[in-house]
């Protein structure tokens, strides 16, 4: 379903490991369950990477601070919600480590460190930061929150991170992480390599109002956690070619996020052809091509049901996996900040004290 573009980085500045796959990193932030955009967004390509790469996923609830400081209710829920979605999709903790941030403290420590080498400038250009903030109330602008790209480049850079799998908007941060890299490699001595980006290119679901933008608020998403009942009730709403009155008039698959989920979720291929080819022509009604797409969800997302229902039964098991990924992420966050602060020659006094 995805296809990848990568920004390379120098293989000059990738240190030798013991481990010979490359590393990635990528997080999520714990502000509720994951929708069905999500798998397209993201999910869908990190089952993948899992097999090739050692992978660090991130439940990233410091930065989830910057905007829910006041919600910390739903972010402890959250922690919970985002962890049971990775694990009913199928993210194995026993290939992948699962990170709760706020329990690597380091990353707070790194992100103040590197904090001081990153000129003001870089977050001022920053356009996902800007806009971001535009869309923030003013008295919820905190400091953090205009520096969470800055915890961003600590939470990559942490575990020496080679690729990161984002979505578009995410790429000036792995600029970001780029540029405090080679700083710091140049200022301090090598220690970290220049982490690529891997966009995923399919990436984008609309929301079932056709809007770009899916919100739970805004009642337009389709959760991985929904049962059959409401994701038959939500793909009758769904919009489709407003212009469209009648079943016996032409049609537009463009853009109509009917068509659009159809690609991204039915795998009878033959069967969204022939719909849209009937469709386009005025013959078929909206209730057959909805029909086929509420059951080609509910097929897909079967399974992932039964997963999440297993690991609600078995609380242990999520707990042991989010523990287990976070101190195999301990271990290389101690290794890291050595470096960084034998580097940096700071806190590191007694050490030259004979
Ligand atoms: N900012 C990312 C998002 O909102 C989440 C995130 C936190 C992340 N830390 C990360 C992504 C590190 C990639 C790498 O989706």
């Amino acid at each position: 379903m995805t296809r990848m573009m990568t920004t390379q980085p120098n293989p000059a500045t990738v240190p030798a490991r013991p481990d010979a796959r490359p590393r990635i990193l990528t997080g999520i932030r714990p502000t509720g369950a994951l929708h069905v955009g999500h798998y397209v967004g993201a999910l869908d390509n990190w089952l993948k990477l899992q097999d090739r790469y050692e992978c660090y996923f991130l439940i990233a609830d410091y930065q989830a601070l910057g905007d829910h400081f006041h919600e910390i209710d739903l972010i402890r829920q959250s922690v919970l919600e985002v962890t049971l979605d990775w694990l009913a999709v199928g993210l194995d903790p026993e290939k992948s480590a699962f990170v709760i941030q706020s329990y690597v403290p380091e990353h707070a420590e790194l992100t103040m460190l590197l904090s001081f080498i990153t000129p003001l400038g870089i977050l001022e250009r920053n356009p996902t930061l800007k806009a971001e903030l535009d869309a923030l109330p003013v008295e919820r602008r905190s400091v953090g929150f205009y520096n969470y790209p800055m915890s961003q480049v600590a939470d990559i850079l942490l575990p020496r991170a080679h690729l990161v799998p984002v979505g578009e908007d995410q790429a000036p941060h792995i600029e970001m992480t780029r540029e405090v890299a080679r700083k710091f490699n140049r200022m301090f001595g090598e220690v970290f390599p220049e982490p690529a980006t891997l966009i995923g290119k399919v990436g984008r679901l609309a929301g079932t109002d056709g809007q770009g933008k899916m919100s739970k608020s805004r009642g337009n998403v389709i959760m991985l956690s929904d049962d059959e009942k409401s994701v038959n009730e939500k793909v009758r709403n769904m919009y489709t070619d407003p212009a469209r009155v009648r079943a016996d008039i032409p049609g537009k698959v463009e853009g109509n996020p009917v068509f659009q989920y159809h690609d991204a979720f039915n795998p009878d291929t033959a069967q969204v052809e022939d719909f849209k080819a009937r469709y386009r022509a005025g013959k078929i009604g909206d209730v057959e091509v909805k029909r086929a797409l509420a059951k080609a969800l509910n097929d897909f997302l079967g399974p992932i049901r039964e997963r999440r229902a297993h690991y609600q039964q078995h609380m242990g098991e999520v707990e042991d996996a989010l523990m287990e990924g976070t101190r195999r992420a301990r271990v290389i966050a101690a290794e890291t900040m050595t470096m960084v602060r034998d580097a940096m020659r700071i806190s590191t006094y007694t050490k030259t004290w004979k």
